[in-house]
């Protein structure tokens, strides 16, 4: 699979990383190990130690925090993946004995990896996502979902939330969103924003309970904003119908999605509300977040991918429904992008070659 590498990928929560751990994970096809140096600042190497390629995420942590050792015949690489340490012989140490190492930091309560050369790594291509990991602990419900699919079937899935109609009916779902028009804004090559709002229809069910007044009519929203490679911000909400928003409930959500492998994706779901704020109303709200994402979203997901298979999405010609606007002008930006970066590498290749 071609990956877009001018981009910022999530590879985790920053507290999925403690000191002193490492971290293996795959993200885009490779194996990486993480861990944080003395000073907290995260490395990521490639997890295959140069010599016999031996994964180093089963080694060690040493030189107090600077460097991995490897499991199998202990050479030590430091977080730029150079190799510090060479217990045979002289001592001396290979010049090949390198492995790859990635850019990487912490933004947001998140881990980020830098998909292209370090050298190019732009901090600016971090969306905002501070309105979500701000929210208090106990309005707060974080997840890490692998699922067996490609990743932009999951992007799908959140820029079309009509599904919650019918997946979710009954928890999520109204019939509000499926009757409302999508309106759709684009914001620029990276970024895409999907809206639908409705006035008169009864709020979802695991709304309609915290609003001031049940079983009455709403004005609702479901916004969704986009940025690639694969971040997803949605807010989702419902007021009695005329009130503020803000007398409403309102939920700010992350949905975060990265390639593991072909066919496999690293999901990742931040979700927080402005109600139902404290210990036991999180413990309660947890189960349905849960359920919702484990026992409905994901097997419909891993389905979708059982019966695409390898076959090219496109290839298939799938039919376009309204609640679809969002997703395909996603998926379109992905593509250019890509796209650019494929027509761009040969260019630079050529550059470089013709360079006195
Ligand atoms: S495989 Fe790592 S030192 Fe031999
Ligand atoms: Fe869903």
């Amino acid at each position: 699979m071609s990956h877009l590498r001018h981009a910022w990928y999530v590879a985790g929560f920053a507290d999925e990383l403690a000191p002193g751990q490492l971290l293996a994970r795959t993200l885009l096809d490779e194996p990486l190990v993480f861990f944080r140096q003395p000073d907290g600042r995260v490395a990521a190497l490639q997890d295959r130690c140069a010599h016999r390629f031996a994964p180093l995420s089963a080694g060690t942590l040493c030189e107090g925090g600077a460097a991995v050792q490897c499991p199998y015949h202990g050479l030590r690489f430091d977080a730029t993946g150079a190799c510090v340490h060479n217990p045979h012989g002289s001592g001396a140490i290979p010049r090949a004995a390198r492995v790859r190492s990635w850019a990487v930091l912490e933004r947001h309560r998140l881990l980020w990896l830098w998909a292209g050369d370090a050298v190019a790594a732009d901090e600016a291509l971090i969306p905002d996502l501070s309105a979500v990991t701000a929210a208090p602990q106990h309005a707060t419900i974080r997840g890490h979902q692998p699922t067996a699919c490609d990743h932009r079937l999951l992007a799908d899935n959140i820029l079309d939330l009509t599904h919650a109609d019918y997946l979710h009916a009954g928890s999520l779902g109204s019939g509000a969103i499926t009757r409302a028009q999508a309106e759709v804004t684009d914001l620029g090559p990276r970024s895409v924003r999907i809206r639908w709002l409705s006035s008169g229809d009864l709020a979802p069910p695991a709304f309609d309970q915290h609003l001031r007044e049940q079983g009455r009519p709403t004005d609702q929203w479901t916004e969704v904003t986009w940025t690639a490679p694969g971040v997803m911000q949605l807010h989702v909400g419902a007021t009695l119908q005329g009130e503020p928003r803000e007398s409403g409930v309102d939920t700010c959500n992350l949905h975060l999605a990265t390639p593991e492998t072909t066919g496999r994706t690293h999901y990742w779901y931040w979700s927080t509300r402005n109600f139902a704020i404290g210990a036991e109303a999180n413990a309660a709200i947890r189960p349905l977040i849960e359920f919702a994402f484990s026992q409905q979203d994901k097997p419909m997901l891993e389905a979708q991918q059982r019966r695409i298979g390898t076959a090219d999405f496109w290839s298939l010609k799938p039919v376009m429904l309204a609640g679809d606007a969002g997703a395909v002008r996603a998926r379109r930006k992905l593509d250019a992008l890509i796209g650019a970066e494929a027509a761009a590498a040969p260019r630079a290749h050529t550059e470089m070659e013709s360079t006195p």
